[in-house]
């Protein structure tokens, strides 16, 4: 079974909304987030299309970092669906972020996850990133 990455349409995205509430369990209205990942040239938002039916994506923001003197970016959320993981899809959308990120001269790419979530830094480790420092968060 063949996997397409591509950058996300406009049409994909209730595909995509129901992606991000099935990962988080959170029943946000994210239409307009969607829509500005899509739309805002900081940004992309890309999927993995399988069979004609959307079963993933990921999602990377860059950012000016005057530390580095150049461009970073933030895998901020990399979800695949239930039935299609270990399939290799999303070490597909990864390398197409990283690819991306090549493109633009980025320095350094950055991706968080909580302690517990032990699948996604095994998977990470897979992708040959490495463990970096530690995650805190504030609800300003
Ligand atoms: C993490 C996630 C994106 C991996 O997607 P995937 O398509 O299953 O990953 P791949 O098939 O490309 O896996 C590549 C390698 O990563 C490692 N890996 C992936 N999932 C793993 C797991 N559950 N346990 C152990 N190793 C794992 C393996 O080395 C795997 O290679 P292998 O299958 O040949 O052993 C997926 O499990 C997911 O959507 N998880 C829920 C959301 C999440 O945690 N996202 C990341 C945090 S933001």
């Amino acid at each position: 079974m063949s996997t397409q990455i591509r950058l996300a349409r406009p049409d994909d995205h209730q595909a995509v909304a129901n992606l991000y509430l099935e990962f988080s369990g959170w029943p946000l209205e994210r239409h307009g987030s969607i829509q500005t990942a899509i739309e805002n040239p900081d940004e992309e938002l890309f999927v993995a299309e399988s069979e004609g039916q959307v079963v993933g994506f990921i999602h990377q923001v860059y950012y000016n970092d005057p530390l580095h003197a150049g461009l970073n970016s933030n895998l901020t959320s990399l979800y695949v669906k239930m039935g299609y993981k270990r399939r290799g899809i999303g070490s597909q959308l990864v390398q197409q972020a990283l690819d991306h990120a090549r493109r633009r001269n980025v320095v350094e790419v950055h991706v968080t996850t909580r302690e517990t979530n032990l699948d996604a830094i095994k998977f990470y480790e897979a992708n040959a990133f490495s463990r970096e420092g530690v995650l805190f968060e504030i609800n300003p």
